[in-house]
């Protein structure tokens, strides 16, 4: 399976007073399936805003944003609204710094809603019982075996960011983004988050996009970018 993500001179802008404010300035990435490339950099420098480019929450002034997967390649950047909400639903996961679970739901339920979505009518019988195995099996996966039934007022903040790394992984997305996973958590918890993230991205092919401000965990990623100013570099390896 051939899974990539390249952005190709992405530049954003946003309003500002009376001018515009450059968020992306020719941004330029290329992340294969299977594997991360972090991004890191100071705050306000525009990491968040490209992952809502690259997840098409966000549309560029400019530049391409190409997804390619055995079915061919989308230009994310040119679709229109629908198709955008489209993808998004079938081909990308997304994991936003705050866990935004919906606290009326179980750990399962939050998951089994990603099929649901925007789906008229009503999935039948079968295919409900396949998401809920589904969710399940994802629930285990990282490590929340003995959680599916509790909401999330009851699980801790380590706990919260594993359904949501879970719920994103659902459609068995082609890219993934994730933002800030561990600034929530203590450096241990923080360092097993990115063992999960690690062991389901090398499982399940996605091509990962991580924003992170933890130095502590870049050597384990297989790319990193630094961001500044809305510019974006690759980093050298360094070799210890
Ligand atoms: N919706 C918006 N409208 C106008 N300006 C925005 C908007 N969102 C972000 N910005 C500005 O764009 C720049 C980049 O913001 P962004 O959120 O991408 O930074 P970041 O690198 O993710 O920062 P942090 O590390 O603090 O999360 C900042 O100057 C910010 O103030
Ligand atoms: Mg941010």
């Amino acid at each position: 399976m051939t899974i990539a993500l390249t952005t190709d001179n992405v530049t954003l802008t946003y309003p500002d007073g009376a001018g515009r404010l450059t968020a992306l300035d020719r941004v330029n990435l290329h992340v294969t399936g299977g594997t991360i490339a972090a991004v890191t950099g100071p705050s306000g420098s525009g990491k968040s805003s490209l992952l809502a480019v690259v997840s098409t929450l966000i549309r560029p002034d400019s530049g391409r944003v190409l997804l390619e997967t055995d079915s061919g390649t989308v230009d994310l950047a040119g679709l229109g609204r629908r198709e955008a909400a489209a993808v998004r639903r079938s081909r990308i996961g997304i994991v936003f710094q705050q866990a935004n679970l919906v606290s009326a739901l179980t750990a399962v339920e939050q998951l089994e809603v990603m099929s649901h979505l925007g789906r008229r009518p009503r999935l039948p019988t079968a295919n409900r019982r396949e998401t809920r195995s589904k969710a399940r099996e994802l629930l285990d996966a990282v490590g929340l075996t003995d959680h599916h039934a509790k909401y999330p007022a009851q699980l801790s903040g380590g706990e919260r960011q594993r359904v949501n790394i879970a719920r994103a992984l659902m459609n068995d997305p082609a890219l993934l983004v994730i933002d800030e996973p561990t600034s929530a958590l203590d450096t241990e918890r923080g360092a097993a988050i990115i063992d999960l993230i690690l062991s389901v991205v090398r499982d399940r092919g996605s091509a990962t996009l991580l924003v992170t401000h933890d130095s502590a965990h870049l050597h384990r990623m297989d790319t990193v970018y630094r961001m500044v100013d809305g510019a974006l570099e690759l980093q050298p390896r360094v070799v210890v």
